[in-house]
């Protein structure tokens, strides 16, 4: 990360809760909570992982971020260098402009590529809408980031079956980078890989956003990826972010419960580094009821009597001299266990 800190994203008190409708009349009768008031800064240049269990919110964060997702309420305010506008309320015009800043790569790549169409066919129309009207220009552009991810520029005459997993991803990240983006949200990018391709397509993300100058939001459920990528860790539990810190802070000085159990569970073939594994009862509650107080009260080895009535704010701390937020009642009481 560069010296001086610029802010590319700030999030405030954003929610997006999904309505849950019943009956014949389709009554709403509750709401999926699954992002229940985050407040972020995302720095310029970093790369910041988003963590937590299946079902915490994570993909719903980086959609609503996008605006593929309405947010229910709250800000998110982009900075673009020279202004800083609230995404929330933009008009559709502004939207499609910083649309082409701010880009998506998901899990499947397989589901976003159209199998009737070659690579070069379904790459081309965000070209095509940036104004790029000339067919070769267009298949230079596409052959140079079939290039920048690793692939022969021949390959954007193929359909999308003819590729392995990991080519696919691949294109996915080469069509994100198809408008020189500001921003990208990598939504389990590598998830679904093998481990050795895993690690390529995980060296090919760092080594374009290091070329770049890119922003990465890294979401994943699988924390021992998120050493090797990112600057900085948020960690969420039911819509809620309730650990941030500098990766190398969040592994040797956690801070928060949960954060400790989630760690725990990573295999590691360093016995120093080994933890001693903390099993997390019950399931994840429902983010439609969440409890009261801190949401990790009910499963957590620590809970005391305020934790049962007293929703934790996300404090801010500081471990070795970096920014650490927790949001648990007894934060500091966790530096010395
Ligand atoms: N369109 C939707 N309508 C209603 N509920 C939704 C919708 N999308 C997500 N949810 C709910 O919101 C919650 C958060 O889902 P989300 O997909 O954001 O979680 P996640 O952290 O990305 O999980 P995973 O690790 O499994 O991808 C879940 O309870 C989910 O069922
Ligand atoms: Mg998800």
């Amino acid at each position: 990360m560069s010296e001086s800190i610029e802010t590319i994203l700030t999030l405030k008190d954003m929610e997006t809760h999904f309505p849950i409708k019943k009956g014949v009349f389709k009554r709403t009768t509750g709401y999926v909570k699954a992002v229940d008031g985050v407040s972020l800064e995302v720095y310029r240049g970093e790369t910041l992982a988003l963590v937590g269990e299946s079902g915490c919110g994570k993909t719903t964060l980086g959609k609503s971020i996008l605006q593929l997702v309405k947010p229910t309420s709250g800000k998110i305010i982009y900075n673009d260098k020279t202004t800083e506008r609230d995404l929330c309320r933009l008009s559709q015009k502004e939207m499609m402009e910083v649309n082409q800043k701010l880009q998506i790569v998901f899990q499947d790549p397989q589901s976003s590529l159209n199998p009737a169409f070659t690579i070069f066919g379904s790459l081309q129309d965000s070209l095509k809408a940036h104004g790029i009207k000339s067919k070769s220009e267009r298949r230079k552009i596409i052959g140079d980031l079939l290039e920048a991810v690793n692939m022969r520029r021949e390959q954007m005459d193929l359909y999308p079956h003819e590729f392995s997993g990991g080519q696919r991803q691949r294109i996915g990240i080469a069509r994100a980078l198809s408008i020189e983006p500001d921003l990208i949200v990598c939504d389990e990018a590598v998830s679904a890989l093998d481990v050795s391709i895993q690690a390529q397509v995980l060296k090919l993300l760092k080594d374009i956003k290091e070329e770049r100058n890119l922003t990465y939001i890294f979401i994943t459920h699988d924390l021992s990826v998120v050493e090797y990528i990112s600057d900085r860790v948020a960690v969420m539990y039911l819509g809620k972010i309730v650990e941030l810190a500098e990766v190398e802070d969040l592994y040797a000085s956690t801070m928060h419960p949960y954060t400790k159990a989630l760690l725990s569970a990573i295999p590691v073939a360093d016995l120093d580094r080994r933890k001693k594994r903390i099993l997390l009862e019950g399931d994840v509650p429902s983010p439609v009821n969440p409890p009261s107080g801190c949401p990790f009260h009910p499963r957590c080895s620590q809970c005391q009597d305020i934790c049962k009535t007293v929703v934790p704010e996300l404090k801010r701390f500081e471990t070795n001299g970096n920014e650490h937020y927790s949001a648990c009642h007894f934060a500091e009481e966790q530096l010395s266990q």
